[in-house]
């Protein structure tokens, strides 16, 4: 995700409004900055393979290093693709993982491969030959629609290659490979591949017409090879980086957090929960779980239980909150609201029961606005967990100057987001 930050003067604090507490003191960083050690949002592992609205590893890091020691072990209750796990292991610590999309059991093993041996690139090359050359039966997805994201010729070629995936030992190459495939299966699609959402467009249609013209097959080929190749690096030199680790990474993808059960106790929470505005994850990626061979029925049962599609079981209640329940007048929005409220609220508690006393929860938000209201998600965050357990301890401002997460979205926000907020409490009780 791309996004300008404007910078502004790091441990600047200031008071929201004078007649708050000092809980409400908020401090201005650029964690860009504070984590000059990352130059590249996408180094090593992170850009296997693209997600939406996915963490910049500075944050996490940055989390990491003020809230964590080595070897503690750290929850993820919306992992998304995984960006806490990479950086837990990469600085020495555990980390548990949960999403609801499936697309994190693919991309994981990937992301934190840990192997013996250089990778080679003899071995992928020769795969790569043979699947251009590939006679194995062709996979065409389990999705009644695929026909209409596709010209003929092109989910022919894309059928043949995924044929060919399946069909070998489902191993890191075999993982290389499908990362190579789900890039050009959006790219030669209809569907618009620079924004995350699936959407057939004039303008894509004509360009795949134009693409037809000329030698498509090469250039996917080409594309194929590019990505199996940098990834194959990119995973070499996390190993290199690595290879006196002994953490874990534990991850389950397909999971609705808002009713798990974690098995163990946690040192701390780093998580950035679904967007209010904009929750279309799976919408987003199911071209890639069709292809990846996940059935149409998983899909659908997925988006069903995506936040904040789905009946509230109870309504949360703080003072922020409330007033912006009582502003809001369509029935709808309301009823997205107190959806979204109580399972994210369910999903963090789920795994906030399960901090160590004195851990640290790390929260990372923005402030969207529902029918042009804001809701200040991280103070209705804090006000419901400093009633439970947890005191706020503070708040990080990191101020974005453009932020595109779904392409242009019509709501009473044409500006987007302005700035992303990182909430810290501390678990009291004992
Ligand atoms: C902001 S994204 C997290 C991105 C992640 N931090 C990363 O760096 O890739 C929020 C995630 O919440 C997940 N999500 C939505 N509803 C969920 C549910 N009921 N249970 C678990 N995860 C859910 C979405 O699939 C999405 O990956």
């Amino acid at each position: 995700m791309e996004e300008q930050l404007t910078l502004f003067p790091i441990d600047t604090e200031f008071e929201v409004s004078k007649e708050r507490t000092t809980s409400d003191k908020i401090q201005l960083v650029s964690f860009r900055e504070l984590i000059y050690e990352i130059t590249d949002t996408g180094y090593l592992t992170h850009a296997i393979v693209s997600y939406p609205a996915k963490f910049i590893p500075q944050v996490v890091r940055y989390a990491i290093n003020t809230y964590t020691k080595e070897d503690d072990w750290i929850i993820d209750p919306f992992a998304g693709s995984g960006t806490v796990g990479v950086e837990a292991y990469l600085c020495k610590r555990n980390a548990i993982l949960y999403d609801l999309n499936l697309l994190l059991n693919h991309i994981m093993p990937l992301k934190v491969y840990r192997g013996e041996e250089r990778l080679s690139k003899e071995h992928l090359c020769n795969l790569l030959d043979s699947m251009q050359n590939n006679q194995t039966p062709p996979f065409t997805p389990a999705w009644s629609n695929v026909e209409y994201w596709y010209a003929p010729e092109i989910l022919t070629l894309l059928s043949q290659y995924w044929g060919f995936v399946h069909n070998i030992d489902q191993d890191v190459y075999a993982g290389i490979i499908k990362a190579a495939l789900i890039k050009v299966s959006k790219r030669f699609s209809y569907t618009e591949h620079r924004t995350p959402k699936l959407a057939r467009s004039k303008r894509k249609l004509a360009a795949i017409d134009e693409l037809l013209q000329q030698n498509w097959q090469e250039q996917l080929n080409q594309i194929v090879h590019d990505h199996c190749l940098k990834t194959l690096t990119d995973i070499n030199n996390f190993m290199m980086h690595t290879r006196h680790h002994q953490n874990q990474v534990e991850f389950q993808g397909g999971v609705d957090s808002s009713y798990i059960e974690v098995p163990r106790e946690c040192d701390t929470l780093i998580t950035s929960p679904p967007y209010l505005q904009a929750q279309e994850y799976i919408r987003s990626t199911k071209l890639d779980l069709f292809w990846l061979g996940h059935t149409e029925d998983e899909v659908r049962e997925l988006s069903r239980l995506e936040i904040p599609y789905r009946k509230a079981d109870r309504i949360i209640h703080t003072e922020t909150l409330d007033k912006v329940r009582e502003k809001l007048t369509r029935k709808d929005l309301i009823n997205r609201l107190d959806s979204y409220f109580c399972h994210t609220i369910n999903a963090l508690e789920n795994a906030m029961n399960r901090l160590k006393p004195n851990a640290a929860a790390c929260i990372f938000v923005g402030n969207p606005r529902i029918d042009g209201i804001t809701v200040e998600l991280w103070r209705i965050l804090s006000e419901y967990w400093t009633e439970r357990g947890f005191s706020h301890e503070k708040v990080y401002e990191d101020r974005i100057k453009t932020r595109q997460l779904f392409g242009v979205r019509k709501n009473k926000n044409p500006d987007g987001m302005k700035s992303e907020f990182l909430l810290i409490l501390r678990k009291t009780d004992a």
